[in-house]
């Protein structure tokens, strides 16, 4: 018995015996090896180098259908699947298709930001499994709904954190919880890429190859610049609150994420301070040049300086992550995090690098190496999706990384502010405006609704 046909008895057997709705969709155990056919959503240089990798490194697994809404793109992804996996997969440029299609067993969600939750929400409701790309929400509201349509369609939801399956940060955690750095004193989060002034183009007709209204989907409808979307790459889309939350969402929610794991993913903190703006080269862009932000943990912050300015330093190199035996020069290292212990410091890298802890005398007294673990990411959502299990990147803790995120572009984008912050209703209780910042809005149509 196939796993589409386990899949049909069982929810055969939950309607014999009345149970409810998540039950419908609820998974069987289904067998290590069984066929998993999957669809991407959003076929850009992330989503399809991906998906593609992950059939090739696990067994009997398969793209049917790749979605985008760029023509040119998606005719590449066709092509692409094409010559790396020996078949040519449909297309469609509407992901309601996918969602629509009975064989489709999970989703791969790598649209730009704003499209993540509600792409993710939408599959989960029609009973596919999810992965989707970091950050997985534009707003803290949408991020704890699809916390809430994980459970209750009882879904596997693989968020593309995909530092939560690097065996070195599970070391890193371990080492910590020993109790061999001491007690956590303060904890340092960088991010300190390159960049330069960015300047919006001119709106102009949309492009043939683009269906914009889609692209737009769950953001305000505005005219289109090519400032935004790039027919064959990325574009500036990271540039706009509506559509993601800039270097923040980007980069370093990787790095407050591993770091989050490593110091044991701790609840949401009770308050934020965040700085920031465009005094380095005076952009238009809307998410700023320069951060600088402080979170309240209570025993002690975590701080973050995320920069698009800073371009002498360096990414882990490409010899060094993927190499478990060597080691970043830290103090150049521009996406580091350092955990100041009582008892030592430890340096730990977020693209590979794996973690070194330096001693009283700049000595060397623990380490252990890593490399992008991309591979095991893609290889524990293919076990997940079989066994049933949740995976690596849980939809909860990884919405608490997300919300790090949130936090602290809405301190810069209410005013530099210091915001104290529920972890029960995950409400401001100092700032009106900062509370609308985080609930979000949507274009009618493509609500993220109330209830899931
Ligand atoms: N985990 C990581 O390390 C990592 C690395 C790179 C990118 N990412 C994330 O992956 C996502 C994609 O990144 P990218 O660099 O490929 O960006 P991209 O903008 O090049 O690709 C996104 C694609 O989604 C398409 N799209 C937009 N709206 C759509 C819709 N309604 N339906 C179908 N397709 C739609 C776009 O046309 C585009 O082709 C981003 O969210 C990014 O943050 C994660």
């Amino acid at each position: 018995m196939d796993r589409r046909d386990f899949l049909k008895q069982g929810v055969l057997a939950s309607v014999g015996v009345g149970l409810g709705v998540s039950s419908l969709f609820a998974a069987s155990c289904a067998g290590a090896n069984d066929r998993i056919v999957l669809a991407l959503v959003g076929s850009g240089g992330r989503g399809l180098s991906c998906i593609i990798s992950c059939c090739k490194i696990n067994k009997n697994v398969t793209i049917k259908t790749v979605c985008d809404v760029n023509s040119t793109k998606l005719a590449k992804a066709v092509a692409e699947v094409e010559k790396e996996l020996g078949y040519r997969p449909g297309a469609t440029d509407d992901m309601r298709a996918i969602f629509d299609d009975k064989d489709v067993d999970a989703v791969w969600v790598a649209t730009p930001e704003h499209w993540h939750t509600l792409a993710a929400i939408w599959a989960c409701q029609a009973g596919k499994d999810v992965y989707v790309e970091k950050n997985p929400s534009v707003n803290i509201f949408e991020g704890r709904k699809l916390v809430e349509a994980a459970k209750k369609y009882r879904r596997i939801v693989q968020i593309g954190f995909q530092n939560r399956s690097a065996p070195y940060g599970f070391t890193a955690r371990d080492y910590i919880a020993s109790g061999k750095l001491g007690k956590i004193v303060t904890v340092k989060c960088y991010n300190l890429l390159g960049g330069g002034k960015w300047i919006e183009a001119p709106e102009t007709p949309v492009p043939s190859w683009l269906n914009w209204d889609k692209w737009l989907g769950p953001a305000p409808m505005r005219g289109f610049s090519s400032s935004i979307v790039d027919e064959h790459g990325r574009g500036g889309w990271l540039c706009y609150w509506a559509y993601g939350g800039g270097g923040l969402s980007d980069d370093a929610s990787h790095v407050m994420d591993l770091c989050r794991l490593v110091i044991g993913d701790p609840g949401h903190p009770k308050s934020v301070y965040g700085w920031g703006g465009n005094h380095i080269f005076g952009g238009m862009r809307e998410t700023p040049e320069f951060q600088s932000i402080v979170y309240d943990f209570g025993e002690y912050t975590l701080t973050c300086d995320n920069a698009c300015a800073t371009g002498y330093m360096t990414k882990t190199p490409n010899d060094i992550r993927y190499d478990k035996t060597k080691f970043p020069d830290w103090r150049n290292n521009a996406t580091r995090t350092e955990i100041y212990g009582t008892e030592g410091l430890m340096f730990l890298g977020r693209h590979g690098g794996g973690w070194q802890v330096l001693g009283p005398k700049n000595e060397i007294v623990a380490q252990d190496g890593g490399v992008m673990p991309d591979n095991e990411h893609q290889i524990n959502f293919i076990e997940s999706l079989r066994s049933r299990k949740q995976p690596n990147g849980d939809v909860e803790e990884c919405h608490r990384s997300a919300t790090l995120v949130h936090l602290g572009n809405i301190a810069y984008r209410v005013g530099n502010k210091q915001l104290l912050f529920d972890p029960e209703t995950e409400k401001f209780t100092n700032d009106d405006a900062a509370n609308k910042l985080a609930r979000g809005a949507y274009r009618k149509g493509y609500e993220v609704p109330e209830n899931v």
